[in-house]
């Protein structure tokens, strides 16, 4: 008693001070730069949808990621676009394929870097789903051998953590049995566990074309509506093998990312999509908004909620900021 209401009002009083009391740091470790890796040389193709973003071979991808070493940026996290797709996706996993092959050569240019490998078909199939089809429908069982060979593939040219993103089931535990019987021990999995059925990834699919020619990818994403439902997911994923659990789309699931912190101690990476960067850059061109500032504002609320690592777009531009 005799005390009144404790308030920082007196701590908020310069730059420096709101700094010193900061409940949250983004910090240069929190991030993972996305790369769209393509077939060719010296080749540079911009997103439409996604500006300041392109899709690059893989000599300026070895450039770009010197760029990243040397802003300090942990990890890369790296999606291929073949040249061509069959039923099949058999480019996922051909040993000499787009992905394989940006690997062996960042990882023997920049050996520090961590690399991680998106683990899906959806780029690599004729008609855009992450899993084969058969009768009309995806089947999961015969995906998730694919899934685990692509993985194989990924870890044996040299990533270090793979991270499948089909949403198929049981397809962690086919990965981490496929890697552990290879002598693949040490690669370790990020799992997007809890990836829900979103239109924030339009952008995305222009990038990697990987649109569904039929259908849409509800039957095996997650409906927004859910919660518990993320639990499970990641429940199931952490017993199967999962060394790193995510969350995707990051903004408008903030509170799935809360509950995923408050019920594991595994840690939580969010993926600050492509829809989310797209309504950024867009307003802040037409000068609506401050990119700068709201990027801080969004990063520090993934974080808040209780992310540890942050999948973005913006991860080289933060890097720049952080060091000013
Ligand atoms: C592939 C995959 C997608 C994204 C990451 N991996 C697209 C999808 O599921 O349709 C989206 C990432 C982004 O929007 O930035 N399955």
């Amino acid at each position: 008693m005799g005390y009144p209401l404790r308030r920082l009002s007196r701590l908020r009083k310069s730059e420096r001070m709101r700094r010193m009391i900061a409940e949250t740091r983004i910090s240069i470790d929190d991030l993972i730069m996305p790369y769209f890796v393509i077939t060719g040389e010296k080749a540079v193709e911009p997103i439409e949808s996604m500006p300041g973003i392109c899709r690059v071979s893989i000599d300026n991808l070895i450039k770009e990621t010197k760029e990243v070493e040397q802003l300090g940026i942990p990890a890369i996290l790296l999606f291929g676009i073949p040249e061509k797709k069959d039923a099949l996706g058999s480019q996922a996993y051909a040993k000499d394929s787009i992905v394989q092959q940006a690997v062996r050569e960042v990882k023997k240019e920049i050996p520090a870097m961590v690399i991680i490998t998106d683990v899906c078909l959806c780029s690599y199939t004729v008609h855009g789903h992450c899993g084969i089809v058969k009768d009309g429908e995806i089947d999961n069982d015969s995906t998730i051998e694919l899934l685990a060979r692509t993985a194989l593939s990924h870890a044996q040219a040299g990533a270090d953590i793979v991270a499948p993103s089909a949403m198929m089931d049981g397809q962690v535990k086919a990965i981490r049995e496929n890697l552990d019987k290879n002598g693949y021990k040490k690669t370790a999995i990020m799992s997007y566990s809890a990836k829900y059925a979103s239109s924030f990834y339009s952008p995305f699919r222009e990038a990697a074309d990987s649109s569904p020619q039929f259908g849409d990818r509800k039957l095996y994403q997650m409906n927004p509506t859910n919660s518990d439902e993320a639990i499970s997911e990641i429940k199931l994923d952490v017993e199967e093998g999962a060394d790193i659990v995510m969350v995707k789309p990051a903004l408008a699931y903030l509170d799935i990312i809360s509950r995923i912190k408050d019920e594991f101690t595994v840690p939580i990476a969010a993926y600050n999509v492509s829809g989310e960067y797209a309504m950024v850059k867009a307003a802040s061109q037409r000068e609506w908004l401050e990119e700068e500032k709201v990027v801080w504002e969004m990063l520090t609320s993934i974080k808040r909620a209780g992310a540890d690592i942050i999948i973005t777009y913006w991860a080289k531009e933060v890097a720049k900021w952080l060091k000013r």
